[in-house]
């Protein structure tokens, strides 16, 4: 039985939900890799925190190099969030040609095209379907279900941390800092939450589905994007006695004109199923011209639904080593960009 040794960056929400998955699901994992996975080092910033998992204090190390560098290491685990030092580390992973598994959007969105060309360099994987919508096999999706059609239209809830607020406010008249710390406490929110209240998530999200749905390297300043600070208890409570739920909703459009994206708050009519998307639930509509309407729906956020992706993203790589394919996964835009306004 091969064993194959994982290297964490991380162990916050995410991270905690990998390891407990790792744990707990070994049956799954090795009937499903024939392989025996198992963490070998993990990196955090402060060694000490009482954590909500406990781990064997041999393996928690400060030192990046300490997974990075180390031969034994086949696959890194990245859940540690942000662009810098995290980048860095990664190019440095797969330099030495390890896997990588990512949940960060913000990195993928932003510096996606070189990574995953130091992946193809290297013939090593990086998958990242946790990036987007969390429990959701949305990415999966895209690269695959519809790899024969073409995406014309993208849209949907994919930030969890405002559609909980949002939901609270208006089925519970909620205040918003209120809700906004509980869905802090409750590990959906960004590091810096203002990036999830200011429809910055949700744009870096739209830009990871729009380059692989139109097959077009789309980048962040393409987003129009607004966030929910300015939507009050009112504005809410008058929607919804007009029949309408608010939604931050994000659109991303494809037509023979170009590529239109944008994220903003929207209302959304009660008989539409994206009002009853309630709490940290996410769903992408995804609007093919053969396959027509699809609708994904799940949990957009929190540990284990996240790490399942995660997790799920780690069998892929171990099963593409057993194969001797890796890095066949990682592809590229083939269509030039173009959108809606450019000078023709
Ligand atoms: P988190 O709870 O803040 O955890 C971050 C972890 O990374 C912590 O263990 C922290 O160490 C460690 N870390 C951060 N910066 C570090 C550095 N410079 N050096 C060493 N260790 C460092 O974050 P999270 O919510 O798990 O999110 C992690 C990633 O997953 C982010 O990219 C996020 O966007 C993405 N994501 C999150 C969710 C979610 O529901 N939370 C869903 C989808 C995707 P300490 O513990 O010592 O502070
Ligand atoms: N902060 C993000 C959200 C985490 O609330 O959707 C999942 O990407």
């Amino acid at each position: 039985e091969r064993k194959v040794k994982v290297g964490l960056l991380g162990l916050g929400t995410v991270g905690t939900g990998v390891a407990r998955i790792i744990a707990g699901h070994q049956e799954e994992l090795r009937n499903q890799t024939s392989s025996q996975i198992e963490i070998a080092k993990v990196l955090v910033r402060e060694p000490e925190k009482k954590r909500q998992i406990e781990l064997d204090r041999n393996l928690i190390t400060t030192r990046a190099d300490d997974l990075l560098m180390d031969p034994e290491i086949d696959v890194i685990v990245e859940v540690m969030g942000g662009i810098h030092p995290t980048k860095q580390y990664l190019l440095k992973a797969l330099e030495q040609g390890k896997h990588v598994v990512t949940a960060n959007k913000d990195l993928m969105a932003l510096h996606g095209a070189e990574i995953l060309h130091k992946a193809r360099e290297m013939n090593c994987d990086v998958y990242y379907e946790a990036s987007v919508a969390g429990g959701i096999p949305i990415l999966r999706a895209l690269m695959d279900s519809f790899s024969s059609d073409r995406v014309t239209r993208i849209m949907g809830i994919v930030n969890g941390t405002t559609n909980y607020i949002l939901s609270k406010m208006s089925r519970e008249g909620a205040g918003y800092e209120e809700v906004l710390k509980e869905a802090q406490a409750l590990g959906y929110a960004e590091a810096d939450p203002s990036s999830d209240v200011g429809g910055l998530d949700a744009a870096r999200k739209m830009v990871i589905l729009s380059t692989l749905g139109f097959h077009s390297p789309v980048s962040l300043e393409d987003v129009d994007v607004q966030g929910i600070e300015s939507v009050s208890r009112e504005d809410i409570a008058y929607a919804k006695k007009m029949g309408y739920e608010m939604k931050l909703l994000g659109v991303a459009a494809h037509d023979q004109d170009g590529i239109e994206i944008c994220v903003q708050p929207a209302l959304v009519a009660r008989s539409h199923p994206l009002a009853s998307v309630h709490g940290v639930f996410n769903a992408v509509y995804v609007y093919g011209e053969a396959v027509g309407e699809t609708m994904f729906y799940g949990p957009g956020a929190g540990e284990l639904p996240t790490a399942t992706s995660v997790v799920s993203d780690l069998v892929s790589v171990v099963k593409n080593m057993n194969l001797g394919v890796n890095g066949r996964s990682v592809v590229k835009p083939y269509r030039e960009k173009k959108l809606k306004g450019d000078a023709q």
